[in-house]
């Protein structure tokens, strides 16, 4: 089968702008289904892998190649359910389906000021939402039948998505001989 490999569980991305309720997402999930959650940015300060600060966008810059190298082995056992606001630079064949969370602007502007961002770092979260920037980057990067755009704006929502992506799952062991 195409993508999947000598994978026996499959690898999911969850992706979004950041305060659209991935983390919080991917370890509900990683708690119901035993999957192992890879938050990419604790992993890549864990692991040495950001580098010099970018005053601009006051956030270090994640050496994309060390990133990679250190995942590699951990996709390609599969049951990984990866966390991260960009989904550009991973290889394509690591992954069977593709979540983008989607959050209303005003929602996410509390969350974000909650979290204390302010000025330009508000500001290009913000339109990067508007712009729905990172659906786009995975329509580009994924093909289109595997991203997934998932409503993340009330507890509601995230249960519904908990279960929508826990059907999905147990579908994939069922095609796949698992079960
Ligand atoms: N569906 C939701 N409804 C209400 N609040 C939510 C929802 N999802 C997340 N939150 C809240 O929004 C905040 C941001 O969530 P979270 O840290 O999971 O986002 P994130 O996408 O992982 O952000 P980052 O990219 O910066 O890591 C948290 O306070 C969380 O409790
Ligand atoms: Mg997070």
């Amino acid at each position: 089968m195409p993508g999947v490999g000598a994978r026996n569980l499959p690898n999911i991305l969850v992706t979004g702008t950041p305060g659209t309720g991935k983390s919080t997402l991917c370890q509900q999930l990683a708690e119901a289904h035993g999957l192992q959650w890879i938050e990419v940015g604790r992993l890549a300060k864990e692991s040495g892998c950001l580098e010099e600060y970018d005053e601009e966008y006051q956030c270090p810059v994640l050496n994309e190649d060390k990133i990679l190298d250190i995942m590699e082995d951990m996709l390609s056992e599969g049951g990984k359910i990866v966390d991260y606001h960009g989904c550009d630079f991973f290889p394509e064949r690591w992954f069977d389906i593709v979540f983008v969370l989607r959050t209303d602007n005003t929602l996410l502007h509390d969350r974000l000021t909650n979290r204390g961002y302010t000025g330009k770092k508000l500001e290009d979260n913000i339109q990067c939402e508007i712009f729905q920037t990172i659906l786009e980057e995975a329509r580009e990067s994924y093909k289109e039948e595997i991203v997934h755009e998932l409503p993340s704006n009330s507890p509601e929502e995230m249960e519904s998505n908990v279960d929508r992506i826990g059907l999905w799952l147990l579908n994939w062991k069922q095609d796949n001989g698992v079960l």
